[in-house]
């Protein structure tokens, strides 16, 4: 049976509630305070906080705050009496279900609570149901960088420093984040990624801080920003250096401030979202051409990781090759996989300049495109690999998938260097958009160089 708190000054009041809550079904317990309240949610599991406003001692708000923190928070509804509305308008705003008016109707009560109740066993559901989409994030790999890398994920994933991740595109950063929040007290809530890099400019403060109705043409309806998704949970600003001057003002103050207003206007909201960035930029030198701000990188900084480039722990490449192989073939409802000593040579002797990320296409790949093989050789291999990237003829290709990933691949790579790694830049010669570029530099295990 749903479990009711009655948080109110007034001993009448208390003692009605609870007759004709207990009339419902429910099990209720009293408080007469905000710190009574405190101690009782901290000994017992409550579904719902009816919660008086003006209270002696600790108010309403502030008890709520307090209530916020908590892990597996109840769902709570402010008592109203005169004077205190708006107090208990902004008190929705920091996160109250909602709010009932004194003098109190007893239909209203209940609908409310049944509301309240409903609406927590959805949130709990919900996240339960996200827990299970995550995905794994274990970190492969018994090289020196990779032990240490786990090590010191376990050190600081405790704690609640801001983390900023280095390291070439495809090495892991994002896996390292997901890694971090999974081991840390926050793993039961949301982890929130925002890629700075593929939105468009003129949407990336509304998906960060979200948007009020008629902020702007096409904004219809009130939208929730990133930030607040990630109350309580992490999140990851991926591919940071990407970001405007303009926005990185914007995160500069929420992160100060813990609190930000959405595009348009409105109530600020308070967050408590722990950030990692992700960057594959020299970030000081951005610093020093004026792209990226320096107290925002300070701030960001706190606890830095660099990740290295598969180049420099070619040791772990068998290891995690069999890793992908084990992965893919269980996706693809197969049977377990080998793969030949010579074919791991030859992945040996690659450069992998789209690092661990390529090294994983390469062999979803061949999974795929070869559904009845069960030990895969050198044969097996897409020829770019025999040929370290560069040069070779068609007739190396054995389908046309492979033709013309080969070729959009040269070409691409071609059109970055005429553009000196300038994505944007390179997307305007290509007729594509920016994002959709960086997709397909993603698949093609193209490494961003800018
Ligand atoms: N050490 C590792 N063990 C297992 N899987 C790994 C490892 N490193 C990377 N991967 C996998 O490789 C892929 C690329 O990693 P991830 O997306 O974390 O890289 P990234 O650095 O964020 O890349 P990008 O810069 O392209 O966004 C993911 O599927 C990830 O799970
Ligand atoms: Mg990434």
């Amino acid at each position: 049976m749903p479990n009711i708190l009655i948080v109110d000054d007034e001993s009448s009041i208390r003692r009605s509630l609870k007759g004709v809550l207990e009339d419902e079904g429910y099990t209720t317990a009293q408080a007469e305070s905000g710190e009574a309240c405190l101690t009782a949610v901290r000994k017992e599991v409550f579904d719902v906080i009816l919660l008086d406003i003006w209270l002696p001692g600790m108010d309403g708000l502030e008890t709520l705050a307090k209530i916020r923190d908590l892990a597996g928070a109840p769902e709570v509804i402010m008592i109203s009496g005169h004077g205190t509305i708006e107090t208990a308008v902004r008190a929705t705003k920091l996160g109250a279900y909602d709010f009932l008016e004194k003098p109190l109707s007893i239909d209203k009560t209940l609908i409310l609570i049944k509301n309240a109740i409903d609406a927590k066993r959805l949130r709990e559901e919900n996240r339960d149901l996200k827990k299970q989409l995550l995905p794994k994030s274990v970190i492969v790999g018994e090289s020196v960088p990779m032990k240490a890398l786990r090590q010191q994920i376990q050190i600081m994933a405790p704690t609640n420093g801001r983390v900023l991740i280095f390291g070439e595109s495809g090495t892991g950063k994002e896996l390292v984040a997901r890694a971090i929040h999974s081991q840390s007290p926050r793993k039961d809530e949301m982890f929130v990624e925002v890629n700075c890099a593929a939105i468009p400019e003129d949407m990336i403060e509304s998906e960060l801080f979200g948007h009020r109705q008629g902020a702007f043409a096409g904004a219809t309806t009130d939208k929730e920003g990133t930030f607040q998704k990630a109350h309580g949970g992490t999140l990851f600003l991926d591919e940071i250096g990407d970001m405007s001057l303009k926005t990185q003002s914007k995160v500069l103050r929420t992160l100060d401030e813990q609190r930000f207003a959405p595009v348009g206007g409105g109530e600020p909201i308070t967050v408590d979202a722990r950030v990692i960035a992700s960057t594959n930029k020299d970030l000081e030198e951005e610093i020093s051409r004026g792209n990226f701000r320096e107290d925002l990188f300070y701030r960001l900084n706190v606890i830095p990781f660099s990740v290295p480039p598969l180049r420099e722990h070619k040791e772990d490449i068998p290891v995690l090759a069999r890793h992908f192989l084990k992965e893919f073939s269980a996706t693809y409802g197969r049977r377990p996989r080998e793969i030949a000593d010579d074919a791991v040579e030859i992945l040996l002797r690659y450069s992998w300049p789209g690092n661990v990320r390529e090294l994983r296409n390469v062999i979803e790949r061949i999974v795929i495109m070869n559904p009845t093989t069960f030990r895969f050789e050198r044969k097996h291999l897409p020829p770019l690999l025999h040929r370290d990237g560069r040069g070779g003829s068609s007739s190396e290709f054995s389908t046309l998938h492979q033709a013309r990933a080969a070729y959009e691949r040269d070409y691409i790579l071609k059109k970055l260097d005429e553009n000196h790694g300038n994505v944007s830049r390179t997307a305007e010669t290509l007729g594509l958009e920016r994002s959709h570029l960086y997709r397909k530099m993603k698949t093609l295990g193209i490494a961003v160089k800018e």
